[in-house]
């Protein structure tokens, strides 16, 4: 009776396995027959009512029908991995041989291209380039620059002070003290870097700019030096005659100073937002250096004499591409800095 049964049931399973269109209801099928509380489970618990002789044979046909239907299930299911698995490799099909995809190159950004080539210009002349930290003392960035704490000076760069007494450069110009200090003179240094203002920010003002400071200290260093080297700087700079002039201007570290102006080069001396309609854009500040600040930096004035100038750099890259507006330089945007990818 049992016998009869229990190979029908085999021979059903078989078939139901065999027709099973998915994995889910070839798992369906095997908890229900061979799972725990399957069906051939339930066989099993009856046996106990058989006699020894009929549970040998039962038994037996028990374990022929377990494993032939395990042998078909797993068949089935190793179909059903393999179907799932080249389903899968067809989906993410992926050709090694194929050109890559744009791989976004960066570039550098045009103020870090004009520092390299200053920075060539004068380690060629013989100028150790400097670094200075941003985060200055008050010493440094005004007193040893001959800027005393009550001195007006002090009112022309607004400063983000620190809550330490300390301060953001205002200039790259502190740099100037550190040199004199390191390197002794005689002394040739460049220092270029990032310096901060207090300032409403417009189409011609940033908090955040670049500087880059240059000094020369020598025996009988005198004002056909300094305008030897600003000549020089600015014609490998524009490549291309650029008009220029000097004008007496203050600043307490040096004496006497000036102001080389440029004509504006994006509206060729008409006027425009970045000349602030004058034609003229300040780029190049300089002078002899002041005899205070050579004693503050452990230099004798009797002795030595010095240039120093302090470039725009932020303003440099916008007269020579033209940019009209300061506010891109650091804005990030890629529309506007994939333009000096090269
Ligand atoms: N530090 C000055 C500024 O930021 C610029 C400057 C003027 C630097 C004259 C110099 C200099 O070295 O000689 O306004």
């Amino acid at each position: 009776m049992i016998e009869t049964q229990l190979s029908e049931l085999a021979a059903a399973t078989e078939a139901r396995i065999a027709a099973v269109t998915t994995a889910e209801e070839l798992e369906a099928i095997r908890v229900e027959v061979l799972g725990r509380k399957g069906r051939l489970a339930e066989v099993s618990k009856d046996m106990g009512k058989l006699s020894p002789e009929q549970r040998g044979v039962v038994g037996k046909l028990l374990n022929a029908a377990k494993q032939t239907l395990e042998t078909a299930l797993t068949a089935r299911k190793t179909a059903f991995d393999e179907a799932a698995l080249s389903a899968r490799l067809e989906r993410e099909w992926l050709d090694l041989t194929a050109p890559a995809a744009g791989a976004g190159l960066g570039s550098l950004h045009p103020l870090t291209q004009i520092q390299a080539e200053i920075e060539d210009l004068f380690v060629s002349l013989g100028f150790t380039v400097l670094d200075g930290p941003e985060v200055e003392t008050e010493f440094n960035n005004f007193d040893a620059l001959n800027i005393p704490p009550d001195h007006p000076a002090r009112d022309m760069q607004d400063t983000f002070w620190l809550s330490n007494g300390h301060l953001l450069r205002t200039h790259t110009s502190p740099v100037q003290v550190r040199g004199m200090k390191k390197l002794g003179p005689p002394l040739r240094m460049i220092a270029p870097g990032r310096v901060f203002r207090n300032e409403e920010v417009d189409a011609s003002h940033e908090h955040t700019f670049y500087q880059l400071e240059g000094m020369m200290v020598d025996k009988d260093v005198s004002v056909a030096h300094l305008i030897y080297f600003m000549k020089t700087l600015l014609s490998a700079i524009f490549k291309r005659d650029v008009t220029v002039r000097l004008r007496p201007g203050y600043f307490p570290f040096v004496e006497p100073g000036f102001e080389l102006d440029i004509q504006c080069l994006i509206c060729q001396g008409a006027g425009c937002p970045v000349c602030k309609q004058s034609g003229w854009v300040e780029l190049l500040p300089c002078g002899l250096v002041h005899p205070n600040v050579l004693r503050l930096g452990g230099i004798d004035p009797e002795e030595y004499s010095g240039f120093a100038f302090g470039l725009g750099l932020t303003r440099l890259v916008m007269m020579r591409y033209a940019i009209d507006d300061i506010r891109q330089l650091q804005g990030g945007d890629l529309r506007f800095l994939t333009q000096f990818a090269f």
